[in-house]
């Protein structure tokens, strides 16, 4: 895909692996729609990343819980840059704890953001993406096939996550929309609470999956990488 003019949505934009991947299209010459629930933040987000530029960033609060929410955005986003070719359904977070401590609130929150607030983005998106072809990403976990102990609604998710992806792959390639699932390790973010330092030099980067992102969009048309797992090359050993 040629990047520079084209347009995309990246939920969750206002940092973390959203942020980046903001950050690497508006460098491709690439107009981006980015998302979070804080408006203020994601505002300044894509403030910050207009000024960088040469493409153009738009923020938008909203919750990808939301299903109206997310049909506002994509209204603005063809609005103002005249159409969506690339969605990144980013936005998700993380509540670890054992069964017996996970409460419903939680168990919803994780659920309900990182597979069903997926599902609304998909959604919301498709016949936008589909006018002139498009590429979605998911960005799931390697936690989408590693049980980890605290991990019941968060491998859940992402299980599904990587079943939803998969299956929405194969009804979409033939309408011109790729799918591709990024399943990264450990990357240096705000997840869960976490404030990126200096000790997590080790981790994947931002930056990393955001390039990840530019190579799979500039892939030759006719090859579809649909999953791709990623993972530090040297983690810390126990
Ligand atoms: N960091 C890792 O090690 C890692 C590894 C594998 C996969 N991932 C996945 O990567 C994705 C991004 O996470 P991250 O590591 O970049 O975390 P992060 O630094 O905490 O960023 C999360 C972003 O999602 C937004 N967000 C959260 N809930 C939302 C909602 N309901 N509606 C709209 N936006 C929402 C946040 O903004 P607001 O809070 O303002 O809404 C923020 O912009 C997640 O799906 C996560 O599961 C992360």
């Amino acid at each position: 895909m040629n990047l520079n003019g084209k347009t995309a949505l990246v939920t969750g934009g206002s940092k973390g692996i959203g942020y980046g991947v903001a950050a690497a299209l508006v460098r491709e010459g690439m107009n981006v729609v980015l998302t979070a629930r804080n408006g203020g933040e994601v505002e300044a987000a894509a403030q910050r990343l207009t000024e960088q530029g040469p493409g153009r960033a738009l923020g938008l609060r909203c919750n990808v819980r939301e299903y109206s929410e997310q049909e506002t955005v994509v209204e603005k986003t063809v609005a103002e840059f005249g159409g969506l070719d690339v969605l990144v359904a980013n936005a998700g977070v993380g509540t670890f704890a054992p069964i017996q401590e996970m409460s419903q609130d939680d168990w919803h929150d994780v659920i309900d953001t990182n597979l069903t607030g997926v599902f609304y983005s998909v959604k919301a998106s498709l016949a936008a993406l589909k006018q002139g072809g498009g590429y979605i990403f998911t960005i799931s976990s390697l936690a989408g096939r590693n049980p980890m102990a605290g991990g019941s609604a968060y491998n859940a998710s992402k299980f599904g996550l990587n079943g939803f992806s998969e299956a929405i792959m194969l009804d979409l390639r033939q309408d011109d929309v790729k799918v591709s699932t990024i399943m990264p390790g450990s990357v240096a973010t705000h997840f869960g609470g976490h404030t990126p330092s200096d000790e997590d030099a080790w981790k994947i980067q931002p930056e990393d999956i955001a390039e990840l992102v530019v190579t799979l969009l500039k892939m030759p048309a006719r090859t579809l990488p649909s999953r791709v797992e990623v993972r530090p090359s040297k983690p810390p050993t126990k």
